[in-house]
């Protein structure tokens, strides 16, 4: 029994909803620490596709305790909705799901300020590409300490206290912006709509992983985005506003670095990004169209297509290292298969470092690969379920992104099916 982390390990969109699924069997608890809706994470389960925002990955197995930690920002609207959906679906049927009281919300007036400012910057270096879920206003409110939290609903006054605060500070730019003003009286009936329905899943729920831990429980902790979207370690500023890597674990849900046994990695087997920022390894030719098209690289949270590149070694060695990898698992491996010839990138001109260069400085130096683009492969691939039964040219590239990390692939998948995974070794 131990505590695993799960993170993305590129520019989000990975595969952790897949990854997550396919762990969770094993799992009394799951997890989220950072983030919120801007997050769309895809499990296939039987036949049924699902796509959750908030709520984590865990969510199809009966008695999986789903948590929602203090680092995440929950717009209630979004949450409502998703809980629903899912029940309608008969997941969550059994108090399965807890919400931190520390976690701060999204009202609507984040929403709207993230996307006056996404049209506003629009064609300029200012434009993020953000998911305009508003995001990025709710974190920047808690670093201003006027930030609403879930246990703000519950404190008619407080919360007053607290719209006035933000109306005061963020008036002058909505009005610039022509973004209507806060509404006091309005958002106070909304939250006084949510509130009988949210106070039966709040608790502390940094003592509840806490005693999961202690207690002997299999805790997943489910991460969000990617580590190239980390505010401090990703391409700033075209990242997201909270700590994706596996330390965001820590402060995300109130636990010890002694609390975690293990870090584990996703990355797709080549690369794709959304919105704005470098990426060095983007194709913008035929086949980065060929990508998309077999990967399905289209967003889950806003339908944007991805960009599509090679994979980017050096990027993800940067990840392994700021993320503390003990394991990888590699995905969409299938997908390459479709493509006549495959290159990886494993390194940069002028010996341009992640770190110490920013990413946007960064061109890639390729190395070409024994294509497998047989017409038999992916139906090959996507039938795996051992190492042995891939294409030896499959298991050479999977060997190669393991010696130039040096993190050990721990779980390999071939197809968006739960079935469609090779196990390498237990998650618990
Ligand atoms: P997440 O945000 O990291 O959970 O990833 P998304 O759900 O946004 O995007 C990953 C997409 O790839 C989803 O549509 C998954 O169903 C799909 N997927 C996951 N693993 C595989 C795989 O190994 N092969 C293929 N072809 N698709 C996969
Ligand atoms: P999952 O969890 C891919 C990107 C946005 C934008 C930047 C900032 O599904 O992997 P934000 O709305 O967070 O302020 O946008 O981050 N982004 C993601 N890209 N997958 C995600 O989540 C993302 N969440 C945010 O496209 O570039
Ligand atoms: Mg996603």
């Amino acid at each position: 029994m131990s505590t695993l982390v799960v993170v993305g390990a590129q520019w989000g969109d990975e595969g952790k909803g897949k990854v997550v699924d396919a762990l969770a069997k094993s799992a009394q608890v799951v997890a989220r620490y950072a983030g919120g809706n801007n997050a769309g994470h895809t499990l296939v389960v039987g036949d049924r596709k699902i796509v959750t925002h908030l709520v984590p990955s865990g969510c199809a197995y009966r008695g999986t305790l789903c948590v929602l930690g203090a680092g995440m920002v929950i717009d209630l609207d979004v949450f409502h909705d998703e809980v629903a959906d899912l029940q309608k679906g008969g997941m969550l049927q059994n108090g399965e799901l807890r919400v931190s009281l520390d976690a701060h919300l999204i009202f609507p007036f984040h929403r709207l300020l993230d996307g006056a400012r996404e049209d506003k910057a629009k064609g300029g270096a200012r434009e993020i590409g953000t998911t305009r879920r508003g995001i990025g206003p709710a974190y920047e409110a808690k670093a201003a300490r006027r930030g609403i939290r879930v246990r703000d609903i519950f404190n008619p006054e407080r919360l007053r206290a607290r719209l006035e605060h933000n109306l005061a500070s963020l008036g002058p730019e909505l009005a610039r912006l022509g973004v209507q003003a806060i509404d006091i009286e309005a958002e106070m009936s909304r939250a006084a709509s949510w509130a009988t329905w949210l106070q039966p899943l709040c608790c502390d729920t940094g003592e509840l992983v806490y005693s999961a831990t202690r207690g002997g429980q299999s805790v997943l902790i489910e991460g969000a985005q990617g580590a190239l979207l980390d505010l401090d370690h990703g391409t700033y500023p075209y990242v997201t506003s909270s700590n994706t890597i596996a330390g965001g674990a820590c402060t995300g849900l109130g636990i010890g670095p002694t609390a975690i046994d293990a870090v584990w990695g996703i990355t797709k087997a080549y690369t794709t990004r959304v919105g704005a920022g470098p990426f060095p390894t983007r194709l913008t030719c035929e086949t980065g169209d060929l990508i998309r098209k077999h990967g399905a690289e289209f967003g889950a949270t806003t339908g944007r297509p991805r960009d599509c590149g090679w994979l980017d070694l050096p990027a993800l060695r940067h990840a392994a290292r700021r993320n503390g990898l003990t394991g990888l698992c590699v995905t969409k491996l299938d997908v390459l298969a479709h493509l006549p010839r495959v290159e990886v990138c494993t390194g940069y001109v002028d010996d341009c470092m992640p770190g110490v260069h920013d990413f946007s400085e960064c061109r890639p130096v390729y190395r070409a690969l024994e294509g497998w683009g047989d017409p038999s492969l992916p139906k090959q691939i996507g039938a795996a379920r051992k190492l042995t039964e891939l294409p030896a040219p499959a298991r050479a590239y999977l060997d190669m992104i393991s010696e130039f990390t040096g993190v050990e692939i721990t779980l390999v998948s071939v197809g968006p099916k739960r079935s469609q995974t090779i196990p390498i070794r237990d998650a618990f």
